[in-house]
């Protein structure tokens, strides 16, 4: 029997609809969210992420401060521009969109960003926090997918875990909180990576397979086993010359096989992409909440 395609977009438009309920109360008391932007170059997979996340900031009111500089851009003022941001009051959320190009130092960018409003999740403070299992804005990806499940009805405690991909966006925050002794964790979880010897001996072995490789056809449908749920977190572009951009979307997934055998799976695009956006969103929004203190 073929999967339940679990819709991405219409899960996001119920929390983006809760958001907006949220910040319309705010407004009432006089304050408006800000999420404080930056782009580094022009990288065009960087640039639509942030168009879209601006779009969507807009959709549920939240005021958005667009910084796009040139890839030329040096390291001081880079640090600047966060500092300044840091001391805003009409700021709650700070994005740096990621990856910096190169001669940038990334680490030391994220560092100096207020863990207040370091809305992504990517300070060492947040990811120490987060792993000790204390309140901080959790990564935006993990948090998205859990909230996926959560809410197709799927069961993450007790579950059988496997992750491809051991990114610090995706796969290391995301097997720390299902690990959690909390109502989104009691997962047991593997890591997987480039260097796992025979990948389809541990993804047969999952009730839940998260693909964050970024590489196609990571997971073919021999690699999962019957009823699984599959999570498919690839963005890759593929030379398509039938579209007008010139190439199409596709995960790390092959998606018609493998949902002739899952139980639940996520399509790419419209599935955890819109997801990751709004848990941006929802954080900007709790930051705006705990600044105030409501
Ligand atoms: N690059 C890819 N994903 C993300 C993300 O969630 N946040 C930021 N800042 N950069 C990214």
């Amino acid at each position: 029997m073929a999967a339940q395609v679990i819709d991405g977009k219409q899960v996001a438009a119920t929390l983006r609809a809760e958001l907006k309920e949220q910040v319309a109360k705010l407004k009432q008391k006089g304050i408006v969210p800000g999420l404080g932007v930056i782009l580094v170059g022009d990288d065009p997979a960087s640039k639509s992420y942030i168009t879209a996340k601006e779009r969507a900031c807009e959709d549920v009111g939240i005021y958005s401060d667009d910084n796009r500089l040139p890839a030329s851009t040096s390291q001081e003022d880079l640090l600047a521009l966060v500092k300044k941001m840091n001391t805003n009051p009409k700021i709650n959320g700070i994005l740096v969109q990621l990856p910096l190009p190169e001669g940038l130092d990334e680490s030391e960018v994220l560092l100096a960003i207020d863990p207040a409003k370091d809305v992504d999740g990517f300070h060492p403070m947040n990811v120490g926090k987060m792993m000790v299992g204390e309140e901080a804005f959790l990564p935006c990806t993990p948090h998205g997918i859990i909230q996926l499940l959560l809410r197709s009805g799927v069961t993450i405690e007790g579950a059988n875990v496997v992750i491809v991909g051991r990114s610090n966006i995706v796969g290391k925050p995301l097997a720390n909180m299902l690990i959690q002794k909390n109502a989104t964790g009691n997962a047991t979880v593997t890591v997987c990576h480039t260097r796992t010897k025979n990948l389809a001996e541990h993804t047969r072995q999952a009730d839940i397979v998260i693909a964050a490789a970024g590489r196609p056809n990571t997971i073919t449908a021999d690699m999962v086993r019957q009823g699984a749920v599959v999570i498919d977190v690839g963005v890759n572009r593929i030379e398509d010359a039938t579209k007008k951009k010139g190439y199409r979307l596709v995960g790390d997934v092959d998606f018609e096989p493998v949902s002739e055998k899952a139980s639940f799976i996520t399509p790419v695009p419209g599935g955890v992409g819109p997801m990751t956006i709004t848990m941006l969103l929802y954080n900007t929004v709790e930051s705006a909440k705990r600044a105030v203190k409501v």
